[in-house]
């Protein structure tokens, strides 16, 4: 039997949308604990870009939500909730290049339609749950390789 990993932190952050002023501070604010607890590096870097490309997607898309971080001794956990227009076609948005970003967005560099592709390159596991109408859940797993030491195991992901 494998006893699951005890859950070393819990921390909820609420996203407001459509505020680009605030925009990036869940993901500065997730990776400054994560470092604080010890997380490595690595994990923290890639928290840190599917946190912020999950949380750039609640604040364009939907008038907000929430992020929770879970840290595990063996993965990190984000799991992005909002009560936005939801997802039509989740496989659709998981395609590099697909988006509805509006002008406003695009004219400040957003709506590449690379966000979720950058979420799926940079955790293990990504679960997207949506109902139009009523909101999006995504949970981002990102397993911490402890075992591994610094410099070895997988270089740059592509
Ligand atoms: N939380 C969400 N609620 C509703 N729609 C979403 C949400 N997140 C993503 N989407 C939809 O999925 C599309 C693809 O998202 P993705 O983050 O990959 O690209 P983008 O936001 O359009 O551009 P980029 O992230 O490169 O700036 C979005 O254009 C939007 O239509
Ligand atoms: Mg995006």
């Amino acid at each position: 039997m494998i006893s699951p990993a005890p859950l070393r932190h819990r921390e909820i952050f609420p996203v407001a949308g459509l505020d680009l002023e605030r925009a990036g501070t869940v993901s500065t604010e997730v990776q400054r604990v994560l470092r604080k607890l010890g997380v490595e590096p690595e994990v923290v870097r890639r928290a840190g870009i599917v946190c912020f490309e999950g949380e750039m997607n609640i604040v364009l898309y939907t008038p907000g939500g929430r992020i929770i971080l879970l840290v595990y001794d063996d993965r990190v956990e984000l799991i992005f909730s909002d009560q936005g227009p939801g997802i039509p076609d989740i496989e659709l948005a998981r395609q590099p290049g697909y988006s509805t970003a509006p002008n406003w967005a695009r004219e400040l560099g957003f709506g590449s339609g690379m966000g979720i592709p950058n979420m799926e390159t940079n955790s293990d596991k990504l679960e997207i749950r949506s109902r139009p109408g009523e909101g999006t859940v995504i949970r981002a797993v990102i397993l911490r390789r402890r075992n591994e030491t610094e410099g070895s195991g997988e270089g740059p992901r592509p």
